[in-house]
């Protein structure tokens, strides 16, 4: 079964409050997206990767792997789902329905070879796919107000991370079919709403979202822990 990568690129990152969206800071030697995209074409896991980005940014013309043979670009949308929707539809007549499609936040930088084929290989047969997922170390409290209402039982909840593996028409129908709906803020989520199942594989915590200033030290941090 081929396998694509879809990469949302398209956001401002307002929570980073930068002068320039946060897929175009530098950590290290390279723009975080630059890390992202590496990582997804030296894991040699993908025919192709589709990355939506937005018609106003002036930043991506610039970087060499813009013109990446391996690199298709598709115009953003208003939402993540949307730009995610916009990529998948720039694979249409390469991707077969049934094929893999991965979608990888552009602000995942510190994504490791190791975990993208450990999602590969844990769904490969699956029905439907999932996501990389983490599990939460602290208690975890339902709050209503500032009020604790309940404490919620920590082996059923888990953060969801990227990448998220589903067949490329199903995942297509689905965020056409939920289109619109705030509620959707990743892959799974819309596949949920239309009554499938996804399933979850173990992430490793460095595979983090840069998404607060902060984010950006801690992301370097684990990008030298993981060179040796
Ligand atoms: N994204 C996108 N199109 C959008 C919004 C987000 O492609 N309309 C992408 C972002 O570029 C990012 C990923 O989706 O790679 C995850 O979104 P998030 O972390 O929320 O990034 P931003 O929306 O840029 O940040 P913020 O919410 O703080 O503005
Ligand atoms: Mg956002």
């Amino acid at each position: 079964q081929a396998c694509w990568a879809v990469v949302p690129a398209a956001g401002v990152g307002k929570r980073m409050q930068a002068d320039r969206p946060k897929q175009y800071l530098v950590l290290a030697d390279k723009t975080v997206i630059e890390h992202t995209l590496n990582r997804l074409i030296q894991s040699a896991a993908f025919q192709a990767i589709a990355v939506a980005i937005s018609s106003e940014d002036p930043y991506w013309p610039e970087l060499a792997i813009a013109s990446h043979p391996q690199v298709i670009t598709a115009p953003g949308g208003k939402e993540r789902a949307d730009s995610v929707l916009s990529a998948l539809k720039a694979l249409q007549g390469k991707a077969d329905e049934q094929d893999w499609v991965l979608v990888h936040d552009a602000a995942r930088p510190c994504l490791t070879s190791a975990d993208i084929h450990l999602l590969i290989n844990s769904l490969t047969n699956d029905a439907v796919g999932g996501i990389l997922a983490l599990s939460s170390h602290d208690t975890l409290k339902h709050v209503e107000g500032n009020t604790i209402s309940a404490s919620v039982d920590r082996k059923h909840i888990w953060r969801a991370l990227t990448p998220q593996m589903f067949r490329y028409g199903m995942l297509r129908d689905a965020l056409q079919q939920t289109e619109g709906n705030p509620a959707i803020t990743d892959e799974a989520s819309a596949l949920e709403l239309l009554g499938y199942q996804p399933k979850i594989v173990e992430g490793r915590p460095d595979n983090l979202k840069i998404t607060r200033p902060e984010d950006l030290a801690l992301a370097q941090f684990y990008m030298e822990q993981q060179d040796d």
